[in-house]
């Protein structure tokens, strides 16, 4: 090998371990950092809330489902699912998911357009992919307890 093949070898090992240490280094931060903290805490949280209450007032395919709904009690039941779900300092304190939407007959077609206004509220912050996917994931499980018919 001449000088160069050496410097080109190093400089490629160097890389390959840099570029280890940022991923090693991010999953690290990943498990021990709770999503609750890295989602920004409750401040966040209630802002994604506030936003998301908002598309779904103007979502026509399932706003009539909240026409006699107390929306002030339900934001902030949201938000301490979401804190608590998250890892964050929160106690849930409303039903659980199968008792509170009982009877409902809701469809699985209502669950996604949900879904989607949830979505839709999250991307107007700066919600990195993976706790996008971290919150959206700890939500969808949800369905089979609070959709009732396809
Ligand atoms: C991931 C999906 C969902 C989550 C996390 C969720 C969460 C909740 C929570 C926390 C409550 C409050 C329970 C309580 O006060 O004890 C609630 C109530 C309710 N949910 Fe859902 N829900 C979901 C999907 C849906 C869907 C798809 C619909 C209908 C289209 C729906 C309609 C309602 C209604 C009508 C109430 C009662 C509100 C009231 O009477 O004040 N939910 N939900």
């Amino acid at each position: 090998m001449d000088i160069r093949q050496i410097l080109a070898v190093t400089l490629f090992g160097m890389t390959l371990i840099t570029t280890g240490c940022a991923e090693h280094m991010s999953m690290m931060k990943n498990s021990r950092v709770s999503l609750y903290e890295r989602l920004g805490g409750r401040p966040a949280i209630t802002a994604v809330v506030d936003e998301f209450v908002g598309w779904v007032a103007k979502d026509s395919r399932i706003n009539s489902r909240f026409a006699n709904a107390n929306i002030p009690k339900l934001n902030l039941r949201l938000v301490e699912q979401i804190c608590q779900v998250s890892g964050g300092p929160c106690t849930y304190m409303g039903q659980d998911m199968k008792t509170a939407h009982a009877g409902m007959g809701i469809s699985n077609a209502e669950f996604g357009a949900l879904v989607e206004d949830l979505i839709a509220a999250i991307n107007k912050f700066n919600v990195p992919k993976q706790e996008k996917d971290e919150l959206l994931g700890a939500l969808t499980a949800l369905q089979s307890d609070i959709v009732e018919r396809s």
